[in-house]
C-alpha cells in the first residue's frame, strides 16, 4: 500500500520503518527541520522518499497524521483537499508546549472534544481513524517487542469501518495488536487516558513516563477463566 506520513519525528519514523519492513511504499513529510530525515531515509533506500505535506498526502491511500497539536491546522491547510477520501491515522495528544518545551494538556479544550474529531470537522471528506495516541514512540515497533512474550496492543477508534480495517492491518504491519476502540467520539476516552497515564508516571514511576506507557499498553496478559457469577 502507499502510505503517506505526515510527520515524520518521533512517531512517524517508527511506524515508517515498521510500514517499509512490511513492504509499503512511503513518502515521508517532515515537520521542523528536513534534514533530520536523511539517515532514515538512507536506511530505507527505495522504500521511502521525501516530499512536502502536500506531496505525501496525496501520495497515500492511508496517510498518517502526526504532527504536534498546535501545528494542526496550519499542515491542514498546508495539505488542501489532498486528504479527501483518504484513511487519515491521527496519532495526536492534545498538548501544549511552552518555550521550554515542556508539555501540558489542553484540558478545557478536552471538555467536549478531541484532536480526531477536530481533525474530522476540519477534514471532512477524509476518513479519520485514532490509532497509536498511548504508546510511546520507542516501543511502536515490533523490533521493540522482541524480548517480550507479550505484544503491546494499540487501540484505534473511527465512525467508518471500512478505513478502521485497513488501520488495522497497519497495526498489524507494525508487529503490534489493533483493539477496536469504536466511534471516533471514543478519541476523548483515549485522550484522557493519556492524560492518567501522564499522572501515573508521575506520581508511581518518578516522571518515568516510558515505563508506565510499556506497563499499561500491554493488555495481552491472560489470567485464564474469570467467574463472573456474585460470589455472596
Ligand atoms: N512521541 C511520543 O512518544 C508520542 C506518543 C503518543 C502520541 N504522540 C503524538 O503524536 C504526534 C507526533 O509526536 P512526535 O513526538 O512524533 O512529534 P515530532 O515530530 O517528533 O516533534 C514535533 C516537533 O517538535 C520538534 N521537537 C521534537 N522534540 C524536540 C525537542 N526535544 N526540542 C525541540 N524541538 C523538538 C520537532 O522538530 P525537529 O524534529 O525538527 O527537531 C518537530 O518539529 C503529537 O501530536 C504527539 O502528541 C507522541
Amino acid at each position: 500500500m502507499k502510505v503517506g506520513i505526515l510527520n515524520t519525528g518521533n512517531i512517524g519514523s517508527r511506524l515508517a520503518r515498521a510500514w517499509a519492513g512490511a513492504g509499503h511504499e512511503l513518502l515521508l513529510a517532515k515537520d521542523g527541520e528536513a534534514r533530520k530525515l536523511a539517515p532514515l531515509l538512507a536506511e530505507l533506500g527505495g522504500r521511502a522518499r521525501p516530499g512536502t505535506f502536500e506531496q505525501a498526502a496525496s501520495f497515500g491511500e492511508a496517510v498518517l497524521f502526526s504532527v504536534y497539536w498546535p501545528r494542526t491546522d496550519a499542515v491542514v491547510d498546508a495539505v488542501g483537499d489532498a486528504l479527501d477520501g483518504k484513511v487519515v491515522i491521527e496519532t495526536m495528544n492534545p498538548l501544549g508546549v511552552n518555550e521550554a518545551f515542556e508539555h501540558y494538556h489542553d484540558h478545557a479544550f478536552m471538555r467536549d472534544n478531541s484532536t480526531a474529531e477536530y481533525l474530522q470537522q476540519r477534514l471532512p471528506r477524509a476518513r479519520v481513524v485514532k490509532a497509536f495516541s498511548l504508546l510511546a514512540a520507542p516501543v511502536l515497533e515490533a523490533a521493540a517487542w522482541a524480548q517480550s512474550p507479550l505484544k503491546a496492543n494499540v487501540f484505534y477508534a473511527t465512525d467508518d469501518p471500512q478505513a478502521g480495517q485497513v488501520v488495522r492491518r497497519l497495526i498489524e504491519d507494525a508487529g503490534l495488536t489493533p483493539i477496536n476502540a469504536g466511534p471516533l467520539s471514543a478519541a476523548r476516552q483515549l485522550e484522557q487516558l493519556g492524560v492518567l497515564m501522564h499522572q501515573v508516571a508521575a506520581h508511581e514511576y518518578d516522571g518515568d513516563a516510558d515505563l508506565i506507557r510499556l506497563g499499561l499498553a500491554v493488555l495481552e496478559a491472560n489470567p485464564g477463566p474469570v467467574i463472573r457469577e456474585r460470589v455472596v
